[in-house]
This record gives structure tokens, C-alpha cells and sequence, in this order.
């Protein structure tokens, strides 16, 4: 049966209404919108105070717990909009936190580099003794290993990254009297590979950068003897490798030349030589590069032998993800000795790093790095040298110091050394600043031109906590704390001797 249509729907109140004679009044028009424009719905809430009420919408069953500040817009001109630091990109290691904004701290060199924060990805590190300068470090090149990046250690004078190597299974090698390691600093590193076979032009970019890596290496080691070299010297230690060397026969040969071979060639010129190097006879020349001579027999006998005075016999693993050259055992043999044995590990890793594959990160660590620049001009020039042509892409140089003292306290004030050490600063466009005592804070403030506050940062709030450190990165300034892992703890840690001996001793 077919029901009705009204009886279906009902009537409506305006039709009950209309039957006995009446009438609802018409609906208000809608207000009409005077000046709406578009852009005011951006700045309508997007959302409910507690989000929408569905999956994945962020919906809360209760309200953000804010508090509430009363102030006038004179005040709130001074925190508005709220304090907030110059972020830096979330790439890179996490390191730990920012203070200034409790943000996560990570950070990325390269990544800095390519997004122009910095004008180059070297980092320069201070702080006194025990500030948390190496275990930043560690941790820093410990959460790079992720990103595939691999570490040289130039030089670990207190073995302390001994731990981390053998954690990832990487044997570290030592070098020490009669421990059989032998590097020459003198060697050709991987820019001599395959030399046959390369174009003349090629032969003679890399011969020059071999050459200037050389002469620049043995006047080090002898100005750290106390002997000046002239002109003259140097241009005698020039011809003599170049002899040794077989590049004055022509391109095509380049072999390999040890300080001993050097020192011997000095020693007992040839006529020919002599001739060379613009000397009357051989005996002049004998007497007029004397000192220089005698300086690298010195070393020869003394501080290099048996380590640096013959060929390498040790090979880097570039496909390991750290390789460490460890100079512990050297240590008791005094700060020059141990000088002279970075200078050479540094030079001599500066040739190793010098093809790496392109586009691969190589972090090279430079610690206690005050022990090389104590030894004058000459290794200041070597270290600046080694920074400065070392600058393939994807390598980040990491030099750590005590106090701007170390890198300036080679020369008199104005003096070309100290020229060298501040133009070095240049060459690290990011600053670590661990905690100082206040008279230092002050010098590192006019280096780094730090400002009041940043400076009482150092000398403050840096001294309250290991690891805590005002970090420069190109013009921006960061409060950062490092946070170790219980993980890396035990790797970390140098106090861990000390702490177990005096867990041992006696209660008094
Ligand atoms: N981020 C950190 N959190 C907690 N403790 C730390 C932190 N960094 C360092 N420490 C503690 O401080 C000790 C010394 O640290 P570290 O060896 O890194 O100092 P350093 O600045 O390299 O000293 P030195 O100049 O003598 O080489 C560590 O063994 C550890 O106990
Ligand atoms: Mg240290």
C-alpha cells in the first residue's frame, strides 16, 4: 500500500503555522563583511585549542599547561619574540645540547661549509687541562663513523685513543723505541703512486707540492734544534733532495729519500753539488751549511732514530673507520722529543691524506698540539702548512690547544711568528672554547673577539661542568654541554685509572 507523501514527512512548523492564519518571521540576513580580506584567514586558529579529535590530528585530552605572563609592551618588546638561538641545521653528530634554547647541539662541518655558516670546515679547540677537550673530540668523531666519515689521530701522545680504536676493532700503532713502527716523513704518500704513468704536467704539480712538504718539514726539525735557515740553506736542502730524489735527472723519476741520506748528502757534497748551490768549492759549502748539518745529525742519532730515519714500514687502512698513530711511549722522553715526533707524524699524515677518494669525510685530530709549537718558527710553519694545503674537499682538521698563548708564544708580539698563529686562527673558522681561569679568558676573548658576556661564559659558566664549552661556529655563538653515552663512557673517559686507584686506596 502507498503511503503519503505528508504523512511520510510531517509538516513543518511554517506550514502548521500558516494553517491557522499565521507566519514565522523571516531569518536575519547574515551580517555582511566589511573588509575581510584574504590574507586575515591566516591568522584564524588553524585548529581547536586541543587539536581535532581524530587519528594522527594531535588531538589532547588535556590543555597545554602554560603559564600565563601579564606584562606591558614596553617589557614584552624585550623577549619578543621569546629567546631563541641562530639554529643550526639538525645534521651531523649530536653532540648534546645547547643551553641557551635546551635544544640538541649536532654538528656538521661540511655541512656548515655547504651551507655557508663557515668559510671552512677546521675546528680549533682550547681549555685547560681536564676541561673535555678530547673527549668532545672522541665523541665528535665517534658519531661520524655513522655518516661513513674516517679518523687519522696525527700523533696521540697520551694513548688515549687507544680505547676507541680497539672498541671498532681497529689496532692502533704505536710507535716507540724498540717497538719496530718506522715512518718517514720524507716519503712520497700516494701522490707518488703510479708516477710512470702520469702526464709530465701532472708530475710536476705533485713533485712541487712533495718538494715544499719536504723542505718545509726538515726546516722544522732543524729550527727546533735552535739553528736558524737561511736562503741559502734552505736552497741547498732543496738541490740536495732533488738529487736524492732523481727529479734533477728529469720527470720521469721520483724516489723515495730518508733525513739520514739528507743529512749524509750535506755532509759530503760532490763538486757537482756544490756547483749547484752556487758554493766555490766543496769545503765551503761543507762550512757554511754546517750548523744545518749538524742540527739533522743530532736529530738523526737522537730524537728520530729508529723511528723516523728510514723507510715506513706500516701501512693506513683507509677503509678502517679510524687509524690512530700513538706516541704514548715516547712521552717520558720530554716535551722535545715528543715535538719533533708530531712534527714529523703530522707532516708525514698530511702526504697520506692527499688523495683520498673525493666526496669522503677524513676528520684529521691534531691533539696537544702546544707540544709542536713550542719548537719555534719552523714547526709553526709546518703545522700552517699542513692546514693550509690540506684543504681537499670533505677533509676536517681538528687542532686542539691549551690557550692562545700556545699558538702565540713563538714569537715576539708582531713577530712573523705570530703573524702565522693568528692567520692559523683564520684557517679554523669554528672555535671550541672550554673553560678557562679568568686572565685567560681574557686573551682568548681579544683573539677570537669574543664579547663580554661570551668571555664570562668561559670563565664562568664553562668551569661549573666537564664538557661544557662556548662554541664559535663562523659568527654564532653556542652555550653547548657534551653528553657522553653510558656506552661511551668507559671509552671516554681518561680519569678512569685515577678513579680506580683511588677507589683502592685506604680510607684514612
Ligand atoms: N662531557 C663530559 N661529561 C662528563 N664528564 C666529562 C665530560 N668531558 C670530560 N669529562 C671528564 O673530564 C675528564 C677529562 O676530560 P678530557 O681528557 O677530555 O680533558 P682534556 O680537556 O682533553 O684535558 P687535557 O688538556 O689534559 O688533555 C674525563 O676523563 C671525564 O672524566
Ligand atoms: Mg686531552
Amino acid at each position: 500500500m502507498a503511503r503519503s507523501s505528508r504523512s511520510d514527512a510531517g509538516r513543518s512548523l511554517a506550514e502548521l503555522l500558516g494553517e491557522h492564519g499565521g507566519r514565522l518571521p523571516a531569518a536575519a540576513a547574515a551580517p555582511e563583511q566589511v573588509g575581510r580580506r584574504a590574507e586575515y584567514d591566516l591568522i584564524r586558529p588553524a585548529a581547536p585549542a586541543r587539536g581535532h579529535r581524530q587519528r594522527g590530528f594531535g588531538w589532547s585530552p588535556i590543555p597545554a599547561p602554560l603559564t600565563a605572563y601579564r606584562a606591558s609592551t614596553a617589557e614584552i618588546g624585550g623577549v619578543f619574540p621569546l629567546l631563541t638561538a641562530n639554529g643550526l641545521p639538525p645534521t651531523g653528530a649530536l653532540l648534546g645540547y645547547d643551553s641557551l634554547t635546551s635544544g640538541g647541539f649536532y654538528c656538521d662541518p661540511i655541512g656548515w661549509l655547504l651551507d655557508g655558516v663557515v668559510t671552512n670546515p677546521n675546528m680549533i679547540f682550547f681549555g685547560k687541562p681536564g676541561a673535555g677537550k678530547s673527549t668532545t673530540i672522541k665523541a665528535f668523531l665517534l658519531r661520524m663513523m655513522m655518516f661513513g666519515a674516517r679518523t687519522l689521530v696525527a700523533g696521540d701522545v697520551k694513548g688515549e685513543y687507544e680505547k676507541v680504536c680497539t672498541a671498532v676493532g681497529v689496532q692502533p700503532i704505536a710507535l716507540g723505541l724498540g717497538l719496530g713502527a718506522r715512518i718517514n716523513p720524507l716519503d712520497l704518500g700516494p701522490l707518488g703512486q703510479g708516477w710512470g704513468t702520469l702526464p709530465v704536467e701532472e708530475r710536476r704539480t705533485r713533485a712541487s707540492l712533495i718538494f715544499a712538504r719536504w723542505v718545509v718539514l726538515l726546516k722544522a726539525l732543524v729550527g727546533a734544534r735552535g739553528v736558524p735557515v737561511t736562503p741559502a740553506d734552505e736552497n741547498a736542502m732543496s738541490t740536495v733532495l732533488a738529487e736524492l730524489s732523481g727529479w734533477s735527472r728529469g720527470e720521469g723519476h721520483l724516489t723515495t729519500v730518508t733525513i739520514p741520506q739528507v743529512h749524509d748528502m750535506l755532509a759530503r757534497p760532490t763538486e757537482e753539488l756544490a756547483r749547484q748551490c752556487r758554493y766555490a768549492t766543496t769545503q765551503q759549502m761543507i762550512d757554511e751549511t754546517r750548523q744545518v748539518t749538524d742540527a739533522l745529525g743530532s736529530l738523526v742519532r737522537g730524537a728520530l732514530a729508529g723511528l723516523f730515519d728510514d723507510f715506513t714500514n706500516i701501512n693506513l687502512d683507509w677503509n678502517a673507520p679510524i687509524q690512530s698513530l700513538s706516541l704514548q711511549r715516547l712521552d717520558d722522553l720530554g716535551d722535545e722529543v715528543v715535538g719533533i715526533a708530531l712534527a714529523c707524524v703530522n707532516s708525514w699524515s698530511r702526504a697520506q691524506t692527499d688523495m683520498r677518494r673525493p666526496g669522503e669525510i677524513t676528520i684529521v685530530v691534531r691533539d696537544e698540539v702546544w707540544r709542536q709549537m713550542r719548537l719555534g718558527v719552523g714547526a709553526v710553519q709546518s703545522l700552517d702548512a699542513d692546514l693550509r694545503l690540506s684543504r681537499n674537499d670533505g677533509e676536517i682538521q681538528v687542532i686542539i690547544a691549551h690557550k692562545p698563548s700556545d699558538l702565540l708564544s713563538v714569537g715576539a708580539a708582531g713577530s712573523q711568528e705570530v703573524t702565522i698563529a693568528r692567520d692559523m686562527m683564520a684557517l679554523c673558522d669554528t672555535k671550541v672554547m672550554f673553560a678557562q681561569d679568568p686572565g685567560i679568558a681574557d686573551e682568548l676573548s681579544e683573539l677570537v673577539g669574543l664579547g663580554d658576556i661570551a668571555r664570562d661564559w668561559v670563565s664562568g659558566w664553562a668551569r661549573q661542568r666537564h664538557g661544557r664549552a662556548v662554541w664559535k661556529v663562523g659568527d654564532r655563538l653556542f652555550k653547548v654541554t657534551t653528553v657522553r653515552t653510558p656506552v661511551e663512557i668507559p671509552l671516554l673517559d681518561t680519569n678512569t685509572a685515577l678513579v680506580a686507584e683511588t677507589a683502592k686506596a685506604p680510607v684514612p
